[in-house]
């Protein structure tokens, strides 16, 4: 049974750097946890630090119940694998594979054993014999997951290991690994920049900006209850509306109308509407949080449209955009549509901190 944690940890290069900044999590056996955030925010130092590759400045990592802080990386049972794969150029696919247990002693029956397992499951039999020089770059993607594999280790940890492969095999190694992690049970901490990767992929995302975790939340929790405009705005493809309006007596004025807030005692000046493109319709008889707009770009994104609104009402000097996910069998060009936000789907969040505000008002929650 394998318990990792993160303890208030903390990484400072100078009083400049200072990537990791308290960071507290826990993954359990049968967790897959992602580390989700732009390039520079941390993610790769606070994976280095799990593995043992860096010394945090401050907090603690816990395997169990063992304080592993500063235990060589060599002795921590952690299998890593890198954004560049890391092979050895002159071994064999097999080699590869081998190397890392023959380090270890352990016997060569052994050894022949637990290759030819992981090679079944990630289909490297038919390479064993070529260098990685010879494979494409899925193939050695494979090979490097099945030299992390192979170990039979405690924890998994992997930065990046998609990154260099071009869009279909990316989404096809991402199916494969799901499916591979799937059927084993050690915790997994994962590191990307790809929303996707991190929502099809994992139990728990941890959202990380500027070292900060920003939100630490299963998937669906994280898509559909941001709890700030960062989360808001980082994940979901195309990217939520997020529009600062005026508050007057209990609504936000989105231009000309009137949007309904949640019945709270004070309505501050101004508040922060999140809507996502596909909770933006066209208005059907008797629906509510309706306004009107202008279509100014049609975005053909295959199975919608993404439509551009600039919404009626709003200030020459500061015009109010909205975008929708709209079928594809009209021509929306040019057109003055009534558009309907999703009540339900409404996000709001607070202009000074960007925290989000009247959390039930999000919907699908699920745990
Ligand atoms: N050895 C180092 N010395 C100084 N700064 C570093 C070092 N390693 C990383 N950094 C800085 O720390 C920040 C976080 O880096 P990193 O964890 O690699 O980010 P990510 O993996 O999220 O892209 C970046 O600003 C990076 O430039
Ligand atoms: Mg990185």
């Amino acid at each position: 049974m394998a318990h990792l944690e993160l303890k208030n940890l903390n990484k400072t290069y100078s009083s400049k750097v200072i990537p990791v900044k308290d960071i507290s999590l826990t993954v359990d056996d049968n967790e897959f946890l992602t580390l989700l955030g732009p390039s520079g925010c941390g993610k790769s130092t606070t994976l280095r630090m799990i593995a043992g590759l860096e010394e945090p400045t401050r907090g603690k990592i816990i395997l169990g119940n063992e304080d592993i802080t500063f235990k060589k990386p060599g002795d921590r049972n952690m299998a890593m694998v890198f954004q560049s794969y890391a092979l050895y150029p002159h071994m064999s696919v097999y080699e590869n594979l081998a190397s890392g247990l023959r380090l270890k002693k352990i016997p060569r029956t052994e050894i022949q054993k637990r290759v030819a397992e992981v090679a079944q499951i990630l289909g490297l039999e038919e390479l064993f014999q070529r260098k990685p020089g010879q494979l494409s770059g899925g193939q050695r993607q494979r090979v490097a997951v099945g030299r992390a594999l192979v170990r039979n280790a405690q924890v998994y940890l992997l930065d990046e290991p998609l990154s260099n492969l071009d869009a279909l095999l990316r989404e096809r190694v991402r199916a494969d690994l799901k499916q591979i992690f799937a059927g084993q049970k050690a915790p997994v901490v994962y590191v990307t920049h790809d929303q996707t990767e991190a929502m099809t992929l994992s139990t728990k995302v941890a959202v990380l900006n500027n070292g900060y975790i920003q939100q630490l939340d299963t998937p669906a929790r994280i898509y559909n209850s941001p709890a700030n405009l960062f989360v808001a705005g980082f994940v979901g493809s195309p990217q939520m509306n997020l529009l600062t309006l005026p508050c007057k007596n209990k609504s936000a004025m989105l231009g000309d109308f009137p949007i309904s807030l949640p019945d709270i005692p004070t309505v501050p000046p101004q508040i922060i509407l999140g809507i996502r493109p596909e909770n933006v319709c066209i208005a059907q008889p008797g629906d509510t949080q309706t306004f009107t707009g202008r279509v100014f770009l049609v975005e053909n994104l295959g199975m919608h449209n993404l439509v551009s609104v600039k919404v009626a009402g709003a200030s020459q000097s500061q015009p109010l955009t909205i975008r929708a996910l709209l079928p594809t069998d009209q021509n929306w060009n040019d057109q003055q549509i009534t558009l309907t936000l999703q009540p339900q789907s409404i996000h709001w969040f607070d202009v000074a901190s960007g925290d989000a505000v009247f959390c039930n008002q999000a919907v699908g929650v699920s745990s």
